[in-house]
């Protein structure tokens, strides 16, 4: 049955409010049953909200939808003229933000930073932070599992990535909270937009000095792979070199740490599906897959239209704003069967999590294995896990969905 949107539910049909916030997905499936385009006001001052796995994929993929959208959020900010300079001149620059040819040129230069035998040297260290992480808490009673796990580990593997022997942790997980409740928030305030950019600033201060120490001793990671690839001329130096920084950096936290809290509670709030994976831990990597179809860290993205053009009937003109909803794409009925169901014996292939087309997410394999590694070392260690606490609580941000604290115990089984 088509839910029906009234004329003021019209203006904003999805309603970011406390139970949207709990639970996204009925509000999704209304939204998805009552047509597949809606324009909302709730977003940037006014996006198109699209449902469908098929319109996601294609706005992702088609180039008539442009990456190139930071230009909404200092709009938004005008009213405080040079509030967000330079958060435009800088992070406008990063890959996540470009188009052809800019950013085909900047990807290959990234991408041998992610190469397999890369990801294959990184194996076992991470292996080795998440078991020094996880011997911390082995004998409390109880320990939450975001504090301890989920948002430590992803800015200690993203700086062994990136070759940064001492990292200032605190501060590069404040920098990229601060980034993401900017990036995150339909509306940010202006308080949000001053504290993206403050951080934004000293990420980038902070890269400075990291690129002129890789210039003069290079290493064998992605930070040296950069400078080295901006002696040959293949990326500039100054702002465009220092954006994916700021981007590689701030890229994983949220998003990794969301699918080792959510996933860990899909896993442990679905006991049978717990106990399979005890079993046959080699259905662990289409777990994974599972879990980030299921409950995607990532639940919008943007797309800004390049050309004025139809799609469902309505006319789009350049400019405006797209909101491919990742979330809900994932829960497509036209596309996965039982779509409200875990199962992570599901054989549906890679789902939107992790975005399509030209964008698709440069650290997939890292985070796959990072959660492979987690997961499978929880498994063994203790594989009587359970949840201390059976009301999570879920982050305030609505692109980037995720839980805020995971009360464990392991001691009884443990
Ligand atoms: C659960 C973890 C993660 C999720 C769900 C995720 C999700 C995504 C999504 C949906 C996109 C595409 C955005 C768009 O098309 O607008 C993306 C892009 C990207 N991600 Fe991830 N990501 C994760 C972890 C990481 C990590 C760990 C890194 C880096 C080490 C990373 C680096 C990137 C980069 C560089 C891009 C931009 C690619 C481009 O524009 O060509 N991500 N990610």
């Amino acid at each position: 049955m088509s839910a029906v949107l009234t004329p003021a539910a019209l203006k904003r049909p999805l309603l970011v409010d406390a139970a949207f916030l709990a639970n996204p997905y009925p509000a999704y499936q209304a939204l998805r049953e009552a047509g597949p385009i809606h324009w909302s006001e709730e977003f940037f001052g006014g996006a198109w909200l699209l449902t469908r796995h098929a319109d996601v994929e294609l706005v992702l993929r088609d180039p008539r939808f442009s990456a190139q959208r930071t230009g909404a959020w200092v709009k938004n900010h005008e009213d405080a003229p040079g509030a967000l300079s330079g958060f435009q001149q800088l992070f406008a620059r990063a890959l996540l933000f470009l188009d052809a040819p800019d950013h085909p040129r900047i990807r290959k230069v990234l991408n041998a930073g992610f190469r397999p035998d890369v990801m294959q040297g990184l194996t076992p260290h991470i292996e080795q932070v998440v078991t020094e992480l996880l011997d911390r808490v082995q004998n409390l009673e109880s320990f939450d599992f975001i504090e301890a796990v989920a948002r430590p580990l992803p800015v200690r593997v993203i700086t062994l990535l990136m070759g940064i022997e001492h990292p200032q942790q605190e501060d590069f997980m404040a920098w990229s909270e601060d980034l993401a409740s900017f990036i995150g928030e339909p509306q940010p305030s202006r308080e949000q937009a001053r504290r993206a950019q403050t951080s934004l600033l000293a990420m980038s201060r902070y890269f400075e000095s990291l690129l002129a120490l890789k210039r003069k001793t290079p290493g064998d990671d992605l930070v040296s792979r950069l400078v080295q690839a901006e002696a040959r001329g293949e990326i500039q130096g100054g702002a465009e070199l220092l954006a994916q920084c700021a981007m590689l950096l701030f890229a994983g936290h949220e998003t990794t740490r969301h699918l080792l809290g959510s996933g860990l509670h899909s896993l442990l709030s679905h006991p049978s599906q717990w106990q399979r994976l005890r079993e046959e831990p080699a259905l662990l990597p289409g777990a994974v897959r599972e879990l980030l179809r299921f409950d995607s860290p990532v639940q919008y993205t943007g797309r800004r239209v390049s050309t004025d053009l139809v799609l469902h009937g309505q006319q789009l003109r350049r400019g405006d704003l797209v909101l491919p909803l990742i979330g809900a794409a994932n829960r497509d009925p036209e596309r996965y069967t039982q779509p409200d169901e875990f199962d992570i014996t599901r054989s549906h292939g890679n789902s939107l999590a992790f975005g399509s087309g030209p964008h698709t997410c440069m650290g997939a394999a890292l985070t796959l294995m990072e959660a492979k590694i987690v997961f499978g070392q929880l498994l063994q260690r203790w594989p009587g896990l359970s949840l201390l606490n059976a009301t999570p609580i879920w982050g305030n941000k609505p692109a980037y969905r995720g839980l805020m604290t995971l009360p464990l115990r392991h001691k009884a089984n443990g």
